[in-house]
């Protein structure tokens, strides 16, 4: 695929981003144990491949064309203490939320996960300081230790290592569960863990389940059955996370062999933050070289003259799949931004699919100091994406979530209503606030409706 103009194309490799300006980069106390560290990454296998890469693009396209709808959900910041457990049950949620998704809607799932890999943190700030003592800011663990001492924040290029290894057995396992039978539909009431099914929309997927048991039954005595058609026995699971760490994503770059292009082998797909999407940075330098398909966040103070320079830049091609615009506006401001990006660019005639993350713009501090989110401004931010591509005649793509399959106490309110007072009794994110394995559910039953009753 061509991603570039024919003048800036020359000028790009895997390097070009060194001669920009790189948000959000570490300090690495020790330069030569970095290097080192860089060099033996980029002799070590890619992760994903090319074909598949290609593979989600076109997933995407059929999202930015309205015939998909994209599920791009996981950690804020992923732990190399992750059990196998945890990542299955990662997993399952999403997998019941497809189900909820396509049973309503009758619209395939393009499922990506963030996840095999999301491992760095852009900050607000380089340190942080607790009673007097000013130390680095946690960057993720590719990078540092959630711990506060002077040893655990300083960043250790051997981290650069564990995350390519982290990243790899949590894609093996990936693999396996979604080809090795774990997510035949058969299996549907199976992904409903005990704590979610016991809620409300635990309930209501056991009735949607049901059903779909019964259809399968119904479709195996007439001959079709996972043993004979391998649709409904695998599906097809994507990997992303943000691209902050610019020297460990160059140090994944390969060429295709097959169409000559870049492709960044450490995920399927990238995103710029939005700490990091500036036009004349490093990080839109980089991404728009490497032949993945790419997101890109869109916060509430992007204008249309810096959402279109992104469209040009980064899919100049106008290949569709190829940009995915996440935004993330916050739920009172959406309805009045969203409108105005989405009619610039339907006008200049930009392929985008358009994503919705309801998380990052509705974070606030409780009154016991920890972040959290409103289940409640979730569900207004994503309603009002709905009624501004309403409004704009343009396709809602999709939703960008941070959950876990786990039943964590980190996001207010849901159908099992988490209060204020319950935060802290299983608070475990190291970063922002994810909703638990039964407000992902529900979220996923109010998405269908709202999807379902759209005009689209
Ligand atoms: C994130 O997705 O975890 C994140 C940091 O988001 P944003 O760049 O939108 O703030
Ligand atoms: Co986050």
């Amino acid at each position: 695929m061509n991603t570039t103009t024919s003048s800036q194309e020359a000028a790009w490799t895997p390097r070009t981003w060194r001669d920009y300006v790189a948000l959000q980069q570490p300090e690495w106390p020790d330069g030569d144990a970095h290097e080192a560290a860089l060099e033996q990454l980029s002799s070590l296998p890619p992760l994903v491949f090319a074909g598949e890469a290609r593979e989600l693009t076109e997933r995407l396209a059929d999202v930015a064309a309205g015939r998909a709808f994209l599920l791009q959900a996981g950690d804020c910041a992923e732990s190399f203490d992750t059990s196998a457990d945890s990542i299955r049950d990662r997993l399952r949620v999403i997998l019941q939320m497809a189900v909820v998704l396509t049973y309503y809607t009758g619209v395939p799932v393009v499922k990506v996960g963030r996840i095999a890999g999301q491992f760095a943190k852009p900050r607000s700030s380089d340190t942080e300081t607790v009673d007097g003592v000013e130390l680095p800011s946690f960057r993720g663990h590719i990078v540092n230790d959630i711990g506060f001492t002077a040893g655990e924040r300083t960043a250790d290029p051997n981290r650069l290592l564990t995350a390519y290894n982290r990243a790899a057995a949590t894609l093996n396992l990936l693999r396996a569960f979604t080809k090795g039978g774990y997510a035949d539909l058969a299996r549907v009431h199976q992904w409903n863990r005990e704590f979610v099914a016991a809620s409300p929309a635990g309930q209501r997927y056991e009735a949607i389940a049901g059903e779909i048991e019964r259809a399968v039954q119904f479709m195996s005595a007439c001959g079709i059955s996972s043993e004979t058609l391998t649709d409904l026995r695998q599906v097809d699971f994507y990997t992303s996370h943000e691209a902050l760490l610019l020297d460990y994503e160059e140090a994944l770059t390969r060429r295709d062999s097959l169409t000559g292009d870049w492709v960044d082998c450490s995920a399927h797909m990238l995103w710029i933050g939005e700490r990091t999407r500036q036009l004349d940075g490093a990080h839109v330098e980089f991404l728009r070289g490497v032949a993945n398909p790419l997101g890109c966040k869109v916060g509430p103070t992007a204008t249309t003259d810096d959402v279109l320079a992104l469209c040009e830049t980064l899919n100049p091609t106008r290949t569709p799949g190829r940009l995915t615009l996440v935004t993330r506006m916050g739920a009172t401001k959406v309805v009045d931004q969203l409108p105005p990006l989405l009619l610039a660019v339907a006008d200049a005639g930009h392929p985008v699919v358009w994503v919705c993350d309801p998380m990052h713009g509705n974070t606030f501090t409780a009154d016991d100091g920890r972040k959290t989110r409103h289940f409640e401004d979730v569900l207004a931010e994503v309603s009002g994406f709905f009624a501004a591509h309403r409004f704009a005649d343009t396709h809602p793509g999709g939703v960008h979530l941070e959950l876990t399959g786990d039943d964590v106490t980190e996001c207010l309110g849901g159908g099992a209503e988490v209060a204020t007072a319950d935060l802290g009794s299983r608070y475990e994110t190291m970063c922002d606030p994810r909703l638990n394995g039964s407000q992902s559910v529900d979220l996923a039953f109010r998405v269908a409706e709202l999807l379902r009753n759209g005009t689209h």
